[in-house]
């Protein structure tokens, strides 16, 4: 499985100030957009392009445009919603479909409760968006959808990423490439990844 552990100085440098226990919402919101975007930077580093000839202010230029890669973003509510904005700061034409997903009391399975995905998935590249990766059922559930719908070119991006979920991830679905901040040590008795970010859905939204 491909799995890229972003490094880049100022994805290490905005991760470390998520990480303060105090962080504002406003900072813990605008520094998730922001590592979003560079993970994008680098999700879409393999993107096809072909040369098209344009009329530059000198004449004729040969130029680069991506070639008819389609990209349907994929945030899982609720977090997923806060990488959304710095995606779109690189990709701002990409079509939006949300996925929600819930614990089932009794199996502990995620189950679905809310799906509104993007037309002629099979055409498109997915890219899931949420901060943690940390059990992988959550995004296992949601792969499990987007192949269902047709798709199959997926890649997920994940603020920051347990050993365990990547591991659940590659069992099931070895072909999905992941990009990530930071792979974390491990996830806690509750399924919390440490030393992570904290329940990043409530810091987004300011509801802890
Ligand atoms: N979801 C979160 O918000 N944080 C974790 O550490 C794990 C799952």
């Amino acid at each position: 499985m491909k799995i890229v552990e972003v490094r880049h100085p100022l994805v290490r440098h905005k991760l470390g100030l998520m990480r303060e226990a105090g962080i504002s919402t406003k900072a813990f919101r605008e520094l998730a957009s922001e590592v979003a975007t560079l993970l994008t930077y680098e999700a879409t580093s393999d993107l096809e392009t072909e040369e098209v000839v344009i009329d530059g202010w000198a004449g004729p230029v040969a130029t680069h445009r991506i070639k008819g890669a389609k990209i349907t973003l994929v945030p899982i509510l609720r977090a997923g919603l806060g990488m959304l904005p710095g995606v779109l700061e690189l990709i701002p034409a990409a079509k939006v479909g949300v996925v929600g997903l819930q614990r089932d009391e009794r199996t502990l399975q995620p189950i679905g409760y809310y799906e509104k995905l993007t037309s002629r998935m099979e055409e498109r590249t997915a890219l899931i968006l949420d901060p943690m990766l940390a059990t992988g059922g959550t995004l296992i559930a949601t792969v499990d959808m987007l192949k269902a719908a047709g798709c199959r070119r997926i890649k997920g991006l994940f603020l920051v990423a347990a050993p365990e979920g990547l591991r659940a991830l590659e069992a099931r679905h070895p072909d999905v490439e992941v990009y990530t901040a930071s792979i974390d040590e491990r996830l806690n008795e509750v399924g919390y990844i440490l030393p992570g970010l904290g329940d990043a859905g409530d810091k987004i939204f300011g509801t802890r």
